[in-house]
């Protein structure tokens, strides 16, 4: 038994989309999140400035007392994971390879999709673990830095979003894939827009289920879960107070939370 709390952090409020699949899978656990809105967005960054951006957010969670870390952003565990796992002396979970079994489980043709970040397709991570699981895959890559920006704004309904996800998704439209890895945890936000790009033919993969899946069995194995009949106390931590943090509590955990607000720097 370990009654600690799960740390979460993404670069803003896209791991909340990773925070509802750990809800589901692990009710009884306690969270606390950070987001670093006021760092984000991270997918334009470089490789060392997402490194050390990701050290001082697992540092702010270690001083949370927490017993495990999910790396909620695409961007970190395509570039940082390995790192990241050396530096720090508790386990330390990815959303890039549970991503990539998903895909590799659910292709009938081979064509595989990846939407991410510029510094996720850059850092060529997706491929690899989908190639290492079946090197017999085409995938294809895009970035699509603007919908993070759209996401943290709460736009994921409006014209602009649609017209954005047309002129980014057209090219892998042609590639004729089946299966799409929602390769940055901001995406799941702008769901309904993607799938409506695409059509209901091709199947949209979101790494945060089987990462969850993956920490779920973590615990169990470790006897690391969390045995208490109280309510699991959940708290959320920001490095900028944003008007559209609680919205997008809402629309990913279904209930709004307030979050309080930290200065990343001292970590
Ligand atoms: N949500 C993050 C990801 O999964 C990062 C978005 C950003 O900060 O650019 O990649």
């Amino acid at each position: 038994m370990d009654n600690r709390p799960i740390g979460i952090f993404d670069s803003g409020v896209g791991g909340l989309t990773v925070t509802r699949r750990v809800m589901d899978e692990l009710a009884n656990e306690e969270i606390v999140y950070f987001g670093d809105t006021a760092r984000v967005p991270y997918g334009s960054k470089s490789k060392d400035t997402i490194t050390k951006f990701a050290k001082q957010d697992i540092r702010f969670l270690i001083s949370k007392d927490v017993k495990a870390v999910v790396i909620a952003c695409n961007t970190v565990s395509s570039n940082s994971l390995d790192e990241l796992k050396e530096a720090f002396d508790i386990p330390v979970f990815g959303v890039v390879k549970p991503g990539a079994v998903q895909a590799a489980k659910a292709t009938q043709n081979n064509n595989i999709g990846v939407i991410a970040t510029a510094a996720t397709v850059r850092s060529g991570a997706y491929k690899r673990e989908i190639l290492n699981i079946n090197n017999g895959s085409n995938v294809s890559s895009r970035a699509c830095p603007l919908f993070v920006p759209l996401a943290e704004e709460g736009w994921s309904d409006e014209e602009v979003t649609y017209l954005t996800a047309k002129k980014y998704l057209s090219g892998l439209i042609e590639k004729n894939i089946d299966t799409l890895v929602l390769g940055c945890t901001h995406y799941p936000l702008l769901r309904n827009c993607i799938q409506r790009t695409f059509g209901e033919s091709v199947r949209l993969i979101d790494p945060a289920y089987e990462t969850a899946v993956v920490l779920k069995e973590y615990l169990v194995k470790n006897d690391m879960l969390r045995i208490s009949s109280e309510p699991a106390q959940n708290r959320f931590y920001v490095s900028d107070k944003t008007e559209t943090f609680s919205k997008i509590c809402r629309q990913a955990l279904g209930r709004e939370f307030e979050a309080d607000l930290i200065n990343i720097e001292e970590f």
